[in-house]
């Protein structure tokens, strides 16, 4: 056994959730995490594996569990994560394939913990909060308190809300309408339709929209379970289908694909949705289209600082599109890296105001090096004076 899985197997009884990311070979999952479940009472360890853009679910016992990640992780993937009740570790595949320890960090405050009460005031949606449609989805148990593996969820949507909220501050409405694109199990769509409609007794009209007709026939079956009459979903293609046709006062997207989150954008430049909230996930259109041709050469020799240049090169240039359009964009850090890498929202509001010149020199870069990058071909340049 590996040093990889001596430390895994050491923090089984503190484990949160261990993640595999950045697999070597095509032939494995593009990602797997690791978490304890309680089945009728027993404890028990689920990997969820994504594949084509779907997540894959199986129950282990401890001893199966390692002898699974020995087999099927261990030496596959380039990045893992461990992070246990007391804090996190990070490790990097090694060439010889072993991994090297490369970080960790100790734990933040969790509900229950010594500080409990100070956290209970940051959150909007509290744990204990009545909110069933939760419990529907896994993420409270049936007395509301939070389920353990499901805590970074709970967190990064309170944290989105939270970032809604104050993004509307100063804004007397009594209705809205929002759209979500890539909803998947839609954690963050309910708990908006139940903030705007149950908190703050808005007229709230929300549709979720995503690929996959299982998960859309489950959050259409729970909405309808619970009344919310002005909350639905589509099974839709934002890339490709006809979407809504009426007035939308906000777009969002959390962890939608590559570039269904450059459609999502795409459809509030064009149609001038005020408010939008958007947190990348995976971007791959420049990563893999980009060839060298210029002065910053030197950010394209290596495959991880490459992903990473990127990414963030995608959403500077989202932001300059968004801006070119009279958005004033903030760039937010939406979630601590230590519970996803996928931490940036990408905020915007529309006030008319434009700022010229970003959107110019991304497309020099991209005239340069050669890179296709959806938005830029999906909104036009702003031709009115700046
Ligand atoms: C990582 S999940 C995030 C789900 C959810 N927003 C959340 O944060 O829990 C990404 C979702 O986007 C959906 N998706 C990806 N590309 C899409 C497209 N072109 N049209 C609609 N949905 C898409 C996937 O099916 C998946 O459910």
């Amino acid at each position: 056994m590996g040093r990889l899985l001596q430390d895994l197997s050491a923090a089984l009884p503190r484990l949160q959730k261990a993640v595999f990311s950045q697999p070597i070979d095509k032939l494995s999952d593009s990602k797997v995490i690791l978490r304890p479940v309680s089945i009728k009472g027993e404890l028990r360890y689920q990997a969820e594996s994504f594949r084509d853009n779907k997540a894959y679910h199986k129950n282990y016992s401890e001893a199966e569990l390692l002898s699974y990640a020995e087999a099927q992780l261990e030496g596959r993937y380039r990045q893992v994560l461990i992070a246990e009740n007391t804090g996190s570790s990070q490790y990097n595949l090694k060439q010889n394939g072993s991994y090297k320890k490369t970080g960790s960090a100790a734990a933040l405050p969790r509900p229950g913990g010594s500080s409990a009460h100070n956290r209970e005031k940051e959150y909007i949606l509290k744990e204990g909060e009545n909110i069933p449609a939760l419990v529907d989805l896994g993420v409270f148990t049936k007395d509301f308190k939070v389920v353990r593996s499901k805590y970074d969820k709970y967190k990064q949507i309170n944290r989105f809300v939270e970032l809604v909220a104050q993004g509307f501050a100063g804004e007397d409405r009594d209705e809205i309408s929002i759209l979500d694109f890539g909803c998947g199990k839609s954690y963050l769509t309910f708990i908006l339709y139940y903030y705007f409609a149950e908190k703050l007794k808005m007229k709230t009209r929300i549709i979720g929209y995503d690929l996959k007709k299982d998960v859309v026939e489950n959050c259409e079956a729970i909405a309808r379970n619970y009344g919310y009459e002005g909350l639905s979903f589509q099974l839709a293609d934002v890339t490709k289908d006809k979407l809504a046709d009426t007035h939308i006062d906000m777009v969002v997207t959390l962890h939608a694909c590559d570039v269904a989150t450059d459609y999502a954008l795409a459809y509030a430049v064009n149609r001038g949705v005020k408010h939008i909230f958007s947190v990348p996930c995976c971007q791959h259109e420049i990563n893999s289209s980009i060839r060298k041709g210029g002065e910053l050469d030197i950010l394209l020799e290596y495959g991880i600082i490459k992903e990473r240049v990127a990414a963030l090169l995608t959403d500077s240039i989202r932001a300059a599109v968004l801006e070119d359009k009279g958005y004033n964009v903030d760039m937010i850090e939406f979630i601590d890296f230590e519970h996803s890498p996928k931490n940036i929202m990408i905020r915007a509001r529309h006030t008319g105001k434009r700022r010229a010149g970003g959107r110019e020199k991304a497309e020099a870069l991209r005239d340069t090096y050669g890179f296709k990058q959806s938005l830029l071909d999906l909104v036009e340049r702003d031709k009115s004076p700046g």
